[in-house]
């Protein structure tokens, strides 16, 4: 059977994936810290999917956790998702963004290299095609310069994983390049469960719905934008995970790097998720219009028809699925995995 190592498994896309990796047959062995996320999370993966994978606490910075990994799991290829996301922390503590997510990102891929397992999928972000494309992008852009220390250590890690595999032909690497992932699960039993006050939309919404929070700010309506708002390329996780299942299908047969964009296309306004959030689901989001947050771009969305050529993915659940869904989880799970 093949066995992928998932970095950060216990994380909100990592757990996704997990269910989607179970369910299509493959073996998972989780190798995650816990620094933003718990156990809890893996427990209900199993109980969802009826089946077992294998935890293993641990750091992707630590050499010797990874050999001992790699020596008694025969690991195929490896998804990585473990890293630190959190776009205004990342310009207060930079440092430790590149530390965990540069410094542990080459920790991985060296001691990958050391067994002799060379098929990894990477979590990328949009935000390596900087400002200066237009949207749609597409991934034969150059790409460009992140407005965030986050975002410029998922570019130099790329960047790094480019060379490697221009220098050593055994590599097969993608570089899954996610636009705005939300929504959860369909059954409520695992989603994105933030520490502290959420930085991005959906978790903030959905805990002004739940009462967590008084009342949602929207970061700007002055835009160049249909309604001044601004937009973006939300992806269902569910749509998400399912295509890091066809990416390790498609590596598993494949050698180079590969850049995939993994969005709808479709650039939805921060207006719009509020509105339809309130129809989908019959809550009503108290709001105010607040001044434009720093960094933000007024919109961005992806072309995915490489995805869909190339790996047979597209995104099939809907708008009204993924409110639905982040609703249904935070509804269910008001304090997250603690309630
Ligand atoms: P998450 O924080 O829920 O998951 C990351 C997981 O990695 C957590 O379980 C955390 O405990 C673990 N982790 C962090 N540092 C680690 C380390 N040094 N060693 C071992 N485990 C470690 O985040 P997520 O939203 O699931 O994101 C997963 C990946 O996707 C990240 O690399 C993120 O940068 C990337 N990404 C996320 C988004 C998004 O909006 N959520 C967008 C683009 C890319
Ligand atoms: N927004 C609000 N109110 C909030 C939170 C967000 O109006 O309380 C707005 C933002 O201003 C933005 C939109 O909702 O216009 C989406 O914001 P998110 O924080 O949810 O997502 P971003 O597009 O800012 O962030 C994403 C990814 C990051 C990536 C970044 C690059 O989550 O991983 O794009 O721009 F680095």
């Amino acid at each position: 059977m093949t066995r992928i190592l998932v970095t950060g498994g216990a994380g909100y896309i990592g757990s996704h994936t997990c269910v989607e990796l179970l369910n299509a047959g493959y073996d998972v062995v989780v190798l995650d810290n816990l620094s933003n996320s718990s156990v809890e999370a893996l427990q209900r993966v199993e109980a969802l999917t009826a089946k077992k994978l294998t935890f293993i606490e641990g750091d992707i910075r630590d050499a010797a956790c990874l050999d001992q990994v790699f020596a008694s799991h025969l690991i195929d290829a490896v998804i990585h998702f473990a890293g630190l996301k959190a776009v205004g922390e990342s310009q207060q503590i930079p440092l430790a963004y590149f530390e965990n997510n540069v410094t542990g990102s080459l920790s991985l891929v060296q001691a990958m290299q050391r067994a002799g397992v060379y098929r990894l999928v990477f979590s990328s972000s949009a935000t390596v095609y900087g400002e200066m494309n237009p949207s749609p992008y597409q991934e034969t852009m150059p790409t460009g310069m992140p407005s965030n220390n986050y975002g410029y250590t998922k570019l130099v890690v790329e960047q790094m994983l480019e060379k490697a595999a221009l220098a050593d032909e055994k590599w097969s690497i993608a570089l899954l390049r996610y636009f705005n992932p939300v929504g959860a699960h369909q059954s409520g039993q695992i989603g994105e469960d933030p520490q502290g006050i959420p930085n991005n939309l959906m978790p903030y919404l959905t805990q002004v719905a739940v009462g967590r929070r008084p009342l949602l700010s929207i970061f700007g309506n002055d835009y160049p934008t249909q309604d001044g708002t601004c937009e973006r390329d939300f992806i269902h996780v569910v749509d998400l995970a399912k295509a890091h299942v066809l990416a390790i299908q498609n590596r598993l047969n494949n050698v180079g790097c590969r850049a995939w964009n993994i969005g709808t296309g479709n650039a939805i306004s921060v207006q719009q998720i509020k509105d339809t959030f309130e129809q989908v689901n019959g809550v009503e989001i108290p709001f105010e219009y607040a001044p434009r947050r720093a960094g933000d771009l007024a919109s961005f969305y992806a072309d995915p028809s490489r995805a869909q050529q190339e790996l047979g993915w597209h995104a099939e659940l809907t708008l009204e699925d993924m409110l639905r869904d982040s609703w249904n989880w935070q509804k269910q799970n008001p304090k997250g995995y603690q309630s």
